[in-house]
């Protein structure tokens, strides 16, 4: 059993998920997560934020018996999704007055997804407030920070914003306050990548709208307790604007060589022209690295073979992936080799629509690469160092 205290009366009481290695069946996690919940206990009543994945009901329930929780007056769910509300109908059977506080779109998700009776529900609008008696808790609205129905909720008098997934992080962690923000960045880095990217611009209205209140922790429902939650918040606004670096990506596979030969050359071109850059074997990268390599960069290139006529079917994963992702990317092209023929490139176009970048000429080269082919990946080389020289957004 772990409660961990965060002010008087404020704990946190959900799971530390030490082993999951996988998320969403998709990102791997390299350092766990945490699914955190958390108990209020007020003068008049008491309010749990947020529950914990199903697979880790049982742990919650040890945590509010370790605290001797007898009544929860109010579920407040800031987000449908299962990993935060997939153990709300245990809270609801255990604790049989307790209601849901959400708002109105999360209220349907839950019905939807949790099969909980309209009847639990406490529906607040953008703002709102509820009072616990000698605290108050204040909804605010903050859309697409995950889902549509994403809201924060702040403990007016602790001045402690409870956000779920956003500014969260896939870490567990016996340490429930950051330690090491360095570290910290990293893991709400990789997690930004993953989970929030694609939703930059209503990250930004979130951002500004989070301006009025004072805040002196950030208490997201993954990963740990910003106890001076200016770094985490400063890290989102660079993130979410138009800035990036003068730094390419390289997302590659390559069957017999010649599309790794090309890649190593490109990557030295660049290198000798001042330009950062990351390749990534596909087949052994973790994808969540280059997720984060993604978030700043200028440029990406993928390169890939020609098999069946097409893209490897390893790099139409990478480019889905990526276009998935929506990185602020604002170059992007494609190379790679060919034996007889194919449609690498139309496919490569079809499949990053979401980009808003500009192409540069792709190349494929036939067989292994020669001399002439060596000088279009230099000419290519130049081509990027002059776009981002001219680009207002390379910093
Ligand atoms: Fe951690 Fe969108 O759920």
């Amino acid at each position: 059993m772990v409660t961990r205290k965060i002010k008087n009366d404020v704990y946190e009481v959900g799971a530390i998920d030490w082993d999951r290695t996988l998320f969403d069946e998709l990102i791997p996690l390299p350092d766990g997560t945490s699914y955190n919940s958390y108990f209020i206990k007020g003068s008049e009543k008491n309010a749990l934020i947020d529950t914990v994945d199903p697979k880790k009901t049982e742990k919650l329930l040890e945590n509010l018996e370790e605290l001797k929780v007898k009544h929860i007056d109010y579920v407040i769910s800031n987000h449908a999704e299962q990993d935060h509300s997939g153990s709300i109908p245990k809270i609801l059977e255990l604790y049989p007055d307790a209601k849901v506080v959400t708002n109105e779109k999360c209220k349907n998700l839950e019905k939807d997804l949790l099969l909980i009776d309209d009847g639990k529900f406490i529906t607040v609008s953008d703002g709102e407030t509820l009072s616990l008696g000698n605290k108050t808790l204040e909804f605010i609205f903050t859309p697409w920070v995950h889902w549509p129905e994403t809201m924060s909720t702040y403990l007016v008098e602790d001045k402690i914003l409870f956000t779920c997934d956003f500014f969260g992080s896939h870490i567990a962690s016996s340490s429930l306050l950051v330690t090491n923000e360095a570290k910290t960045i990293e893991d709400a880095k990789r997690y930004y990548a993953e989970i929030m990217m694609p939703f930059r611009p209503s990250i930004r209205s979130n951002l500004k709208k989070l301006e009025k209140l004072r805040i002196d922790f950030i208490a997201p429902s993954h990963g740990q307790v910003y106890n001076h939650p200016n770094f985490i918040i400063n890290a989102y606004k660079e993130w979410v604007s138009e800035d990036v670096k003068n730094k390419v990506i390289i997302p590659y596979v390559s069957m017999h060589g010649s599309t790794e030969k090309i890649v190593g050359y490109l990557v030295d071109a660049l290198i000798n022209r001042g330009i950062s850059v990351r390749p990534f074997n596909v087949i052994t990268t973790d994808i969540g690295e280059l997720a984060m390599s993604l978030v700043d960069a200028a440029t990406m290139i993928v390169a890939s073979p020609t098999v069946l006529a097409g893209l490897h079917p390893m790099a139409a994963y990478v480019i889905s992936f990526a276009n998935a992702i929506r990185p602020k990317v604002k170059f992007t092209s494609f190379i790679g080799s060919f034996g007889w023929g194919g449609k690498s490139i139309d496919q490569f176009k079809s499949l990053t629509t979401n980009l808003k970048a500009e192409l540069l000429e792709p190349i494929l080269v036939k067989g292994y690469p020669k001399t002439n082919d060596f000088k279009s990946f230099d000419k290519l080389a130049d081509e990027i160092l002059k776009k981002h020289h001219e680009c207002e957004f390379v910093k």
